[in-house]
């Protein structure tokens, strides 16, 4: 089959394009009623593109990571394309609020080094205890930090920087830069990008805790 680089996406731990039919499904419409069931907890209108993805793929460095964090997988388009970054001994804990959202991606995504949460970011660290994991090379966040309690958002990006392998990355894609404040205090400052190519387009913030 040919493939149109227009409706490809390029895979992080391959180099070789995806056509469109096997790249990772968004679910757009389950999304769509995440959101409207609670706009400001989702903070997205739809999934992140498949460009977003493969740049949080390579921000990140999920292909050389042993056991990586997602707060927020949504309807787990994101979480596909980590999955298909991850080293087969990896481990993805994928933390997620909307119990809606959280039903759709245990129906929907098969992956035994998939551990999925129905939870609060805020529980990160209990959740990586329960599961006896190892500290994270990488965590990824597409939670909306602007949008939270300023206390709430606190802890997390506390939580992040203290649970965080030294070495480790962080990564989190928001419209607005709320979450670049919370995080300075712990990881400094954040090297800072866009996306233009997401419906909205979005900044990418990524930090690298110091070993
Ligand atoms: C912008 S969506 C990202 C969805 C998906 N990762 C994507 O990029 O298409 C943000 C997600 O974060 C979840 N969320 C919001 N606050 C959260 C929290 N405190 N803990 C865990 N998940 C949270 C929302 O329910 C939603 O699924």
């Amino acid at each position: 089959m040919p493939v149109d680089p227009q409706r490809s996406a390029r895979s992080a731990a391959t180099g070789l394009l995806v056509p469109a039919t096997t790249a990772p499904r968004r679910h757009g419409v389950a999304f769509l009623r995440g959101f409207l069931r609670n706009p400001g907890q989702v903070g997205s209108v739809w999934p992140s593109s498949r460009w977003l993805e493969q740049r949080l793929v390579q921000r990140a460095g999920i292909a050389q990571a042993r056991t990586v964090v997602e707060l927020g997988p949504g309807t787990g388009g994101t979480t596909a394309a980590f999955l298909q970054a991850l080293p087969a001994s990896g481990r993805l804990l994928a933390v997620e609020l909307d119990p809606g959202f959280h039903g759709h991606l245990a129906h929907t995504l098969d992956d035994p080094r998939l551990l999925l949460e129905l939870a609060s970011a805020e529980r990160l660290a209990d959740l990586l205890a329960a599961r006896r994991l190892p500290a994270p090379e990488a965590i990824v966040s597409g939670i909306p930090f602007s949008t939270m309690p300023a206390d709430v958002a606190d802890r997390i990006a506390a939580l992040v920087a203290q649970v965080l392998r030294p070495g480790g990355r962080f990564v989190a894609y928001q419209v607005r830069a709320h979450v670049a404040r919370y995080t300075a205090p712990h990881l400094g400052p954040a090297r800072r990008e866009w996306e233009l190519l997401n419906v909205p387009p979005v900044r990418v913030f990524s930090w690298t805790k110091p070993a």
